[in-house]
């Protein structure tokens, strides 16, 4: 990266003569999808695709497929000109920035839905949501033709049903997960941060005491005849979350990092998975506790 300018393409088929002329010469493409309103957490994102492959792609899409009817999606944030900034001081080679005419043309009527895995977690608040993630990630796949993609950690859950939709649909693109990033005090960074008011800023770090809380929690010693259970962990989070002012819990789940099943068994497969309402904005974090 770093070589030539940022160029923007917005057009599908324009983005894919470029996919297949570059990969014709042999060159290696990594895409980034995104919704825009750029962090450092993307751009960490984009910095590792950057190491897996010669070209890298973002793309950028306010998916309207996969916002309920109460949700966020018209006031989400956004802020082309300083993504284009961002994006073009990291070296990224093409901003895919399609319009929503063009990913859903008058007459679109088909959507992918990865059944199993989300049935649970934020699948089972947001009905829908990961039908409307699958059907743009293949649609983004179908259009850009990458040879790898990265997606955060930090929305583990959209994670594992990308890996299993590409494996399903022999897609044969490398799905490359990347850390949660996190604000100095630990805060997972989301474009979603910037609807919080001062005071739910300080709330929001609710989720990453709980993360510290479980860590020190199964890290400590105990008899082996009372193991520490799930039951009781979430119990503990439960009590702490509850104890910041105006944060609702959504969810407080121990599951399997695969198969996003839930446990009371807690190993190193275990994720602490969590999601709370601060006002009108939900927030997710996530992590392993060993
Ligand atoms: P968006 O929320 O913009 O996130 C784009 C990518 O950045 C996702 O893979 C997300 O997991 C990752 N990301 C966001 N915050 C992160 C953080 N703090 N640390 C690490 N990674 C982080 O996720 C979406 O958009 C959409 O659902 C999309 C996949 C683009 C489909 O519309």
């Amino acid at each position: 990266m770093g070589r030539a300018r940022l160029e923007i393409i917005s057009s599908p088929t324009a983005m894919t003569a470029w996919s297949q002329r570059l990969s014709s010469r042999g060159e290696s493409i990594a895409l980034v999808p995104t919704m825009g309103a750029l962090h450092a957490g993307h751009l960490s994102l984009m910095r590792l695709a950057a190491q897996r492959a010669n070209r890298v792609v973002a793309s950028l899409f306010v998916n309207p497929l996969q916002f309920g009817p109460r949700e966020d999606f018209a006031r989400y944030p956004r802020d082309l000109q300083g993504d284009i900034a961002s994006l073009a001081k990291e070296g990224v080679d093409v901003l895919f920035a399609p319009a929503a005419g063009e990913m859903y043309p008058a007459g679109f009527q088909t959507s992918i839905r990865v059944a199993g895995l989300t049935a649970t977690l934020c699948g089972r608040s947001r009905p829908g949501h990961f039908d409307g993630v699958a059907t743009v990630v293949g649609k983004l796949f179908n259009i850009v033709r990458p040879h790898c993609a990265v997606f955060g950690e930090k929305d583990f859950q959209q994670l594992a049903v990308i890996r299993r939709l590409v494996r399903d649909l022999d897609w044969g693109i490398e799905v490359i997960g990347h850390p949660i990033v996190r604000e100095p005090d630990g805060l997972a960074m989301s474009s979603r941060n910037a609807y919080l008011t001062p005071a739910e800023r300080s709330a929001a770090l609710c989720l990453y005491h709980s993360l510290q809380l479980a860590r020190n929690l199964v890290r400590t010693p105990r008899p082996a005849a009372r193991p520490l259970s799930g039951e009781v962990l979430v119990g503990e989070i439960a009590a702490l979350i509850s104890s910041y002012a105006a944060v609702d819990i959504e969810y407080i789940t121990l599951v399997d990092q695969h198969s996003l099943v839930e446990k009371e068994v807690i190993d190193h497969d275990t994720i602490l998975a969590m999601a709370v309402r601060l006002g009108r904005t939900r927030l997710i974090d996530n992590g392993r506790l060993f």
